[in-house]
């Protein structure tokens, strides 16, 4: 974690905890402010893991963000967000994608287990051919390369791993009814096992990546793996832009012409 993560904002409130061998990165918000920590590495391409534990009992109003992003004008995200909820009601995992600057592509799933338990592992896979997000390893959205049909992909702007914690509970949780209970706080989530070692780091001096040597960079889904996307997609999507036809009344965005 040391190596891999610099912590961004929140003064005390984000700290890497444990030693050479086993750390532990915690992210908390508390009335004042929440925190943050990014990637000292920018990447093009690869495979970015991390475990999460999300902010147990009542974190409605909170707002976990695990996000790629490029910045800047014109900027290229991958976002996952997590957003919080009544003790017993389930977390939303609200995603989206941006190409150069450009998003409105939302979809929100929920989970097939309690993320407050223990560590999951939530992946973001990004190469020349689609981004897929992943959860404990199955596909939960996939977004295909059609720039031959006019579509824009992310591909030409590096992109940090940044996280943060803040409140949102003028939106986040049943829209904004349920407001953050400060009696709770500090919220905290916990991070652990930040693994980028499949992904190809860019600096402004040195950039190699081969897909010879990693295979993620030519992955895509197989028989198999569209199954379990079509399973998650079918019993746990909870939102897509595609199916909003009231917020399109031009026209759907062109990529949802080719469904999941
Ligand atoms: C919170 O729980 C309610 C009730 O189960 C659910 O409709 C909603 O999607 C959950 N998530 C958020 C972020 O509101």
């Amino acid at each position: 974690m040391y190596q891999d993560i610099e912590i961004l904002w929140g003064e005390g409130r984000a700290r890497i905890l444990g030693n050479n061998y086993a750390q532990i990165l915690t992210l908390s918000l508390d009335k004042s402010s929440g925190s943050g920590f990014r990637s000292r590495h920018q990447f093009l391409f690869g495979k970015i893991d991390i475990k999460l534990k999300l902010i147990p009992g009542n974190s409605a109003g909170t707002v976990t963000a695990y996000y790629l992003s490029s910045l800047g004008y014109a900027h290229d995200e991958i976002d996952f967000e997590f957003l919080g909820n009544l003790s017993g009601d389930p977390y939303t995992v609200h995603t989206n994608i941006f190409t150069q600057g450009k998003g409105n592509r939302e979809e929100q799933f929920h989970l097939w287990f309690d993320p407050t338990r223990n560590f999951h592992t939530y992946s973001i896979l990004w190469n020349p051919l689609s981004i897929i997000f992943l959860v404990d390893g199955v596909p939960i959205r996939e977004f295909k390369n059609r720039e031959s049909l006019g579509i824009p992909f992310p591909k030409n702007q590096a992109m940090r791993v940044y996280s943060s914690l803040w409140n949102a509970d003028d939106w986040a949780t049943r829209g904004g009814l349920v407001k953050t209970n400060w009696t709770q706080a500090p919220f905290t989530a916990i991070y652990r096992d930040f693994n980028a070692h499949q992904a190809c780091v860019w600096t402004s001096s040195s950039f190699s990546c081969s897909s010879k040597y990693n295979p993620w960079l030519r992955y895509s889904l197989d028989a198999i793996g569209r199954a379990r996307l079509r399973w998650v997609r079918r019993n746990y999507m909870i939102y897509s832009y595609c199916s909003d036809t009231h917020r399109f009344p031009q026209g759907l965005p062109p990529e949802c012409s080719f469904p999941s």
